[in-house]
Parts: structure tokens; sequence; C-alpha cells
């Protein structure tokens, strides 16, 4: 038997100001973006703002129902969006944020498992890293490389 280690680098900012003026800017197109989510069952508004290499900016935000399952994060929504608007066209980086109605949230939110697959999906076909950059309403703030780094062990199409 022999072990196997992942590890995972993530850069950590200690707020959105020591971002680079882009990133922020970014940022700040997730933040507008989180106002247009659709939470009325979480009360739990996320943002997401993909930068294309065309210099498009695609906006998305959780979608909930009543039928819960049936609801989409902010993430697989801009992602799948910006699948549909631009195919091809490859995404360079992306911008994450949430509020709650309820409490403000200071610890970055990092993208959920099913968000995670999606977007690995796009990076193995672009075969070129995604940037992700996430955060809370506040607060420090995160940044992969690549989704990769959020999830090894990727499942992908080469194993198919
Ligand atoms: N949510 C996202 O939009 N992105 C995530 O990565 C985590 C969770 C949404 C789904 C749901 O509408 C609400 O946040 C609470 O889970």
């Amino acid at each position: 038997m022999k072990s196997l280690k992942i590890t995972s680098e993530l850069e950590v900012y200690d707020s959105l100001d020591e971002l680079p003026r882009e990133v922020s800017v970014l940022m700040q197109k997730a933040f507008d973006a989180r106002d247009n989510a659709y939470a009325p069952y979480s009360q739990f508004n996320v943002g997401a703002a993909i930068l294309l290499e065309n210099d498009e900016v695609v906006t998305g935000s959780n979608q909930e129902n009543a039928s819960y399952p049936s609801g989409l994060c902010a993430e697989r929504t801009a992602f799948f969006y910006a699948g549909a608007k631009y195919p091809g066209v490859k995404m360079k980086r992306v911008a994450i944020s949430a509020k709650s109605l309820k409490h403000v949230v200071v610890a970055p939110v990092s993208p959920c498992g099913s968000c995670r697959q999606v977007m690995a999906e796009y990076e193995v076909n672009q075969e070129e890293n995604i940037e992700l950059y996430f955060m809370g309403e506040t607060g420090k703030v995160l940044k992969a490389k690549s989704v990769k780094d959020l999830l090894p062990l990727i499942f992908d199409r080469s194993i198919l």
C-alpha cells in the first residue's frame, strides 16, 4: 500500500481592498448579481460574475424554487448562461459572493460540490485554468488558481 497526498494552495486576501483592481471590479459585479438572487427560502443570496476571454462578463445568482431541489446555485446559473450565450469562449476568472438576509456572512463562501463539478467541465474543455475568487459579504477573499484546486480527483470525460 502506498499513500497519496493531495494538496491545494489557495491565496488569502484580508479584504476586497487587497485585490487587484480588475478583480475587485469583477467582485463588484458579483455583488450586483447577488442582489438579483431569488432566494425566499434560504434568504442566502449568492452572486457570481465570470470574466470571459472576449472581455464579456456573464453574471448569475441563485434561483430557488418551492420544490427545493429544482433551484440552482449562482455559479451554475452563470456558467450555464455563459456556455449557452458564448459557446466555446474561454472563461478566465469567476468572482463569487454571498450575503444572508439573516446575518453578516464574513466567511468566504466556497462553491458547493455540484458547482465545482460543473465548473470543472468547462475548465477541462477549454484547457486553461479558471481562477476563482470567493468571499462572503465582507471579510477575507480566497483565490484558487484552478477549479482543480477545489476538486481533486476530478471526474471528467477522459474517464468515459
Ligand atoms: N448556493 C449558491 O448559490 N452557491 C453555492 O455555492 C452554495 C449555495 C445557494 C443555493 C441556495 O439557494 C442557497 O445558496 C442556500 O444553500
